[in-house]
């Protein structure tokens, strides 16, 4: 997993600081909740102007969303991912056990987070609550913080327009648990990146 010389040159100054911000974050010894705090102000700053995502990070496959590597920190166990977000394209409600800051940098999603209400020890089975959904606009950023604030989902709600959001999530490679709310089945997910097929 790996990304070429070529398409990392591309990416906008700005986030390629971002990368070392988060980074000196993620090295010092801090609580899950302060790093998020912090990353959190650092994603706020990324996004308060236009940020311009190459077409090398664009990536989506034919139908839903795309997930794009633009940044991974093996030494920090950190990543950040261009998600791209086609007219009514979302996702299924997701964990990823661990911190994540989402900062949206093109159109509007609407992110929306769960409480979880069952005990979770039955692995196959979680019975989530929506307890608020956030219009989310460029500029706009949310968080997720295990283990009472995890579980989200996004979605575009636009007719015509590409979102796109920038996730930055505090450890990879890593696993996610994915619930059908109707029926509270859990699946396991692992992340792929569509500029890296
Ligand atoms: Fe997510």
């Amino acid at each position: 997993m790996n990304l070429s010389a070529a398409a990392s040159n591309q990416l906008d100054p700005r986030l390629v600081r971002y990368f070392s911000d988060v980074r000196e974050v993620a090295a010092q010894s801090l609580s899950e909740a302060t790093k998020l705090r912090l990353v959190r102000e650092l994603a706020t700053q990324l996004v308060r102007e236009p940020l311009v995502i190459p077409r090398a990070f664009r990536c989506a496959p034919a139908r839903g969303y795309g997930r794009n590597l633009l940044h991974l920190d093996r030494d920090q166990h950190f990543v950040v991912i261009a998600m791209i977000w086609p007219p009514h394209s979302g996702s299924a409600a997701h964990d990823h056990g661990t911190w994540g800051v989402v900062a949206v940098a093109e159109g509007e999603v609407d992110v929306t987070n769960f409480e979880r209400e069952d005990d979770g020890r039955d692995p196959s089975r979680a019975r989530l609550r929506a307890a608020c959904t956030l219009r989310a606009t460029p500029g706009a950023v949310a968080t997720v913080l295990p283990p009472h604030e995890d579980f989200h989902s996004v979605f575009n709600p636009s007719d015509s327009r590409t979102a796109v959001t920038i996730h930055t999530y505090g450890r990879e490679p890593f696993d996610f648990q994915r619930v059908e709310l109707a029926s509270g089945a859990v699946t396991l997910g692992r992340l792929a990146y569509d500029n890296l097929r």
